[in-house]
């Protein structure tokens, strides 16, 4: 028996902000549009910021949140798909400029929009065997840098952001999880490395579909693995912000009641491993998120992957 404890949470989005309005005038969209299908009306773009400097951003807000110091870390991640390096890894010149001591285990993951969940579940999984109890584990997105900012397709969904937690290992708590992949070539696709220009690809309508199979399947899982019969026994469901028709749709056929899946898309668009840890500080920060409360988190994306845990927080 044991479950991550994540002790603080923090965020950082990039300083420019970018509406529907002003994506309109670039390409044949509107606001109508995109805020009817996607539940999107604005996005944080990096100007001058890096993928680090949002990572650095979020990881320093909840270290300062936690009460811990960079000596107390054993384990650093950070999940992403659009890192600013293939090499050196986000986590490692994030290791460096939070001054963590020289054996902490830092590395990458790359499980797309459900790598913040991937994250928490290889950090809890390492810290037995790591230097020390805590960890530090973040979801950070520059995806503005693998757009296409003339494709009205996908240019109007993506922002750029980062999310932290600050967790440690409690043997006196339990957790569920599922995790799951399909091998899939040609639903979302970034092209690269190379010299071929990067941009990102998206089948909408069939990731849509996958999008809500797995997200209610991976619910009415976690559900049933902690013995609950109703959505409703939850106290907050914080689902990977891709689309409100999504999350709309799977708390319709959970009959869930008003308010219980957290919506914040509106104003960052989908940041892919960012939007649950932001989403999660977000709760935090407004007091809408209290020490046992029983939070249900799933996400989906690239990959294509999915992951779902359910835990008290
Ligand atoms: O984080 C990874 C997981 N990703 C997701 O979960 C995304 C899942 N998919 C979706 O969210 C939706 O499929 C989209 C929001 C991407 C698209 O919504 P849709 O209702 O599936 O629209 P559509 O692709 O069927 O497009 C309908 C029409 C097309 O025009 P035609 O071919 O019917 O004439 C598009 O060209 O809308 C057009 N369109 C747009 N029009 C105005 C596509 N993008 C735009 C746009 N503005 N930005």
């Amino acid at each position: 028996m044991s479950a991550p404890h994540i002790l603080a949470t923090g965020r950082c989005l990039p300083a420019r902000v970018v509406s529907n309005e002003d994506l309109s005038q670039t390409v044949d969209t509107s606001d109508q549009w995109v805020f009817s299908r996607t539940g999107i009306h604005s996005r944080h773009f990096c100007q001058s910021e890096t993928g680090l400097d949002l990572a650095l951003g979020a990881a320093r807000q909840a270290m300062e949140r936690s009460g811990l110091t960079a000596a107390d870390i054993g384990v650093c991640l950070v999940g992403t798909f659009t890192p600013d390096h293939a090499s050196p890894s986000t986590a490692c010149l994030l290791q460096r400029e939070l001054g963590l001591p020289e054996d902490t285990i830092c590395f990458d993951l790359n499980a797309a929009c459900a790598g913040f969940l991937y994250g928490l579940q290889t950090a809890h999984a390492l810290l037995p065997g790591a230097p020390r109890p805590y960890a530090i584990v973040v979801g950070a997105e520059v995806i503005s840098r693998v757009m296409d900012m003339t494709d009205r397709n996908t240019c109007v969904l993506f922002g750029d952001g980062a999310g932290a937690a600050v967790i440690r290992r409690d043997e006196t708590r339990t957790w569920h999880t599922v995790f799951g992949a399909r091998g899939d070539q040609s639903s979302i696709r970034v092209q690269g490395p190379g010299p071929v220009p990067s941009a990102i690809h998206m089948e909408g309508k069939p990731v849509f579909r996958f999008a809500a199979e797995v997200v209610e399947g991976s619910i009415r899982q976690l559900l049933e693995a902690d013995g609950l019969t109703s959505v409703n026994d939850l106290d907050l469901v914080v689902c990977h912000q891709a689309n409100a028709r999504i999350i709309d749709h799977v708390a319709k056929r959970l009959k869930a009641r008003e308010g219980l899946f957290y919506k914040n898309m509106d104003r960052y668009g989908n940041t892919s491993a960012a939007s649950i840890p932001i989403a999660l500080d977000e709760l935090v920060q407004s007091g809408a998120l209290l020490p046992g409360m029983r939070v249900l988190m799933v996400g989906f994306g690239g990959g294509l992957t999915w992951a779902g845990a359910l835990l008290r927080w």
